[in-house]
């Protein structure tokens, strides 16, 4: 399903809200709830919003454990761009989540170490029962996670080049795109695939073709986003300006 929000303000409220009620009721139940969480822009304000909760209405993530879709590689955690950082700043600092609970695929491994962690992060999920909520945001490219064209739907967590236009992107944050790194860990899209509930969240009208492809669009590789076409689980969460071009 589809749902459309008058602004990126309500919208994100909205999702941090369905967050909150699944962290709650896990808590009556004495469950942990298991989240799949996004960098970037699109998620900061449902952060913003569950750092609120916290602060103002006692929403406590004690029970919470996190499984963050990915990071570049390589990425030292305190380098400004990483994403362990980003998630420290935007949302950890600022809530009582357990530091243990907490996983973000590490940027540091050598190499022949990559294949062993990838399949360990895997594992964990698995064995804490699967993703109860995975959040989305969606890449020009159609990329999910860093799922860029040209991965196939069952793939695992697993290192992948970054799309030239990904890196493009990503450009103003490491001042030039020659400083983007070319790979990442990204959870693949079978990762994404298993969690129960999947949300896919788009803001502004930069997005509104690649939404419009990602909806509407014969399900294709080339678009990775349109592989969740398939999937009973999924809610794309959309501003006017995202959904703009929908038919
Ligand atoms: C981030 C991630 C990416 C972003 C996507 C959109 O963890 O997995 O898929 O969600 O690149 O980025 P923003 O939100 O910055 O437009």
């Amino acid at each position: 399903p589809v749902s459309v929000y008058p602004d990126e303000h309500i919208a994100s409220k909205t999702v941090a809200a369905r967050i909150a009620t699944l962290i709650k009721k896990k808590q009556e139940k004495g469950e942990s709830a298991v989240l799949g969480l996004a960098t970037g822009a699109t998620p900061v304000e449902i952060y913003e919003e569950l750092v609120r909760l916290h602060k103002e209405e006692g929403l406590s993530f004690q029970n919470v454990i996190t499984f963050n879709l990915d990071e570049y590689y390589p990425m030292q955690p305190d380098a400004k761009q990483s994403y362990v950082r980003f998630m420290d700043e935007n949302l950890f600092n600022h809530i009582d989540i357990k530091r243990e609970n907490i996983h973000i695929p590490d940027g540091t491994l050598a190499k022949e170490d990559v294949a062993n962690y990838c399949i360990e992060y895997e594992n964990k999920i698995g064995e804490l029962g699967g993703l109860d909520l995975q959040v989305l945001g969606i890449g020009r490219t159609g990329h999910i996670g860093f799922n860029e064209p040209g991965s196939a739907p069952n793939s695992g967590t697993r290192l992948v080049t970054l799309d030239d236009l990904t890196r493009r992107d990503a450009s103003r944050d490491f001042g030039g795109k020659e400083n983007v790194p070319t790979k990442a860990i990204t959870m693949g899209i079978g990762t994404i695939f298993k969690a129960r509930e999947i949300i896919l969240m788009a803001w502004s009208r930069k997005k509104a073709p690649i939404i419009r492809k990602a909806v509407e669009g014969e399900i294709s590789g080339n678009v990775p986003a349109t592989y969740l076409q398939l999937s009973e689980n999924v809610e794309f969460i959309l501003d006017e300006d995202a959904a703009s071009e929908l038919t």
